[in-house]
């Protein structure tokens, strides 16, 4: 059955949110509070970098499922459920910051139609559902929690194709209405209380940087005992309890996810008296591994006064978002040792720090660079002209915190080679 649905935030939550519900049938109205936003979505054109969702957009916005509206009261009116797909960044004390969730809730509370139904998508700490009630005031108006799962670079297929989805209520007939939504989408649907389905979203996200938190530590292990970490975790992962998947060693985990929601469930769990002192040295051991990779750097040159190539400035690849990039940790950190850094990114065309040029192709990047870092793991750099970027270095070093090169290849043309756990 089709339903009138209303997302609050067109970020890369909502747009895929809203994009995907059109897609499945049901008539939905996007609304932001960016007007420049709102007015490129309504040509179709799409401000984010994500396979697949031009493409689904312009579908719907053809044949009117999909519809853009600058300003949340409007976009209510109609809504038989409202997604709230707001920010919620981390706050001075780590925390999430809910003042979007909440100023987003009381916006639309004269607003929404008697038994509609508000439903928290953003990623928000247990007691949220309770905020998003008493923001909103309306005693016929049920909120329910339905954490969002999606991957950057994948979203549309996430969505589309989900693991499973999480519905946390304490009202059985409005979490109900909510998986009627999904009728379209083969998926397991897990009904639970609110709380549970909190702490379910921070616990998937944080699982998933212990894991990859012990696959940097296992990294450097490997490097301090001669092993190929990429043999270990292949021997590893073959136990189906342990899976392959998630065990790429990198430069550090970053993202607009992760290290928020890694402090967050660090603060959650400060604030009802458990220490979870686990997750602090997930976050310790990720530190590290910016700080490694530029101590690979320094092993090889001085940074004072050369420059650094840096292949890579998004998060990880697939993807124009840069916020929490371990790129740009690792940028900061070279520049503050005295380097210049010229970077180069497929998706990403500027950066707003000091020190850092970003350039239009990888070899403009290499010209006259005493190290290359390669820090995203774009397709296109494990074909790039090795021969090319040997002619045009100062000095040639390479320190691969993505294991993408071919080091044979490398090493064969004169360069010192170094990836992450492997010699
Ligand atoms: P985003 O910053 O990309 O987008 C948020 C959008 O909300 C922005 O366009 C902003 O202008 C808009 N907005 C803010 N206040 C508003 C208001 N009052 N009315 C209308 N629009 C408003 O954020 P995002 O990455 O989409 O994340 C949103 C939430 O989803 C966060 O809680 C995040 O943790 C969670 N989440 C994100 C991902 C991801 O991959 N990015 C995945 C799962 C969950
Ligand atoms: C992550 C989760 O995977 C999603 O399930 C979740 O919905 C989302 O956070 C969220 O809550 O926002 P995303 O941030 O898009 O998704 O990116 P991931 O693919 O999980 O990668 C996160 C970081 O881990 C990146 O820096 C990536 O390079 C790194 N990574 C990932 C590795 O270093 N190795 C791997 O094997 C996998």
């Amino acid at each position: 059955m089709s339903s009138t649905i209303a997302v609050i935030g067109t970020g890369y939550v909502g747009l895929t949110t809203g994009a995907c519900f059109a897609h499945l049938g049901h008539r939905v109205i996007c609304t932001d509070v960016v007007a420049d936003k709102i007015e490129r979505l309504r040509r179709g054109d799409i401000p984010i970098h994500e396979a697949g969702l031009e493409q689904i957009v312009r579908e719907h916005l053809d044949d009117g499922n999909l519809s853009f509206v600058l300003g949340s009261e409007d976009a209510v009116t109609e809504a038989d459920f409202v997604y709230l797909c707001v920010p919620t960044p981390q706050s001075a004390d780590g925390a999430a910051d809910l003042s979007y969730l909440k100023a987003a809730a009381s916006e639309i509370s004269a607003k929404l139609k008697p038994g509609a139904i508000v439903v928290n998508k953003s990623t928000v700490p247990v007691g949220s559902t309770l905020l998003v009630e008493q923001a909103l005031g309306r005693s016929d108006v049920a909120v329910v929690s339905n954490p969002e799962f999606l991957r950057e670079g994948t979203a549309v297929d996430d969505f589309l194709h989900p693991d499973r989805v999480v519905i946390g209520a304490d009202d059985q007939a409005a979490a109900s209405r909510v998986a009627s939504l999904y009728a379209g989408v083969r998926a397991p649907i897990m009904v639970t209380d609110p709380a549970s389905a909190e702490i379910c979203k921070y616990a998937s996200n944080a699982f998933l940087a212990t894991k990859l938190s012990f696959t940097n530590a296992i990294a450097a292990l490997c490097e301090a005992v001669g092993a190929d970490v990429n043999d270990v975790l292949l021997g590893m992962g073959y136990d189906h309890r342990i899976g392959h998947e998630f065990l790429r060693p990198g430069p550090g985990w970053g993202g607009s996810c992760f290290p928020k929601d890694s402090q967050a469930i660090v603060s959650i769990a400060e604030d009802a008296g458990y220490d979870f002192s686990l997750m602090r040295g997930v976050i310790a051991v990720n530190e590290q591994q910016f700080d490694r990779v530029v101590d690979k750097v320094e092993s090889v040159v001085d940074l004072g006064g050369v420059t650094v190539a840096v292949l890579g400035i998004a998060f990880k690849a697939n993807t124009d978002d840069t916020r929490q990039s371990p790129a740009l940790e690792i940028m900061k950190r070279l520049v503050a040792k005295g380097a210049s850094v010229k970077a180069y990114d497929p998706a990403v065309t500027s950066v707003d720090l000091d020190g850092i040029e970003v350039v239009d192709d990888a070899y403009a990047a290499c010209e006259g660079a005493s190290a290359i870092v390669v820090a995203t793991e774009w397709d296109e750099f494990k074909w790039l002209d090795l021969d090319k970027i040997a002619e045009v270095v100062a000095e040639r070093n390479v320190i691969d915190a993505r294991n993408l090169l071919d080091r044979g290849a490398l090493r064969r043309r004169g360069f010192s080679y170094q990836g992450v756990g492997r010699n």
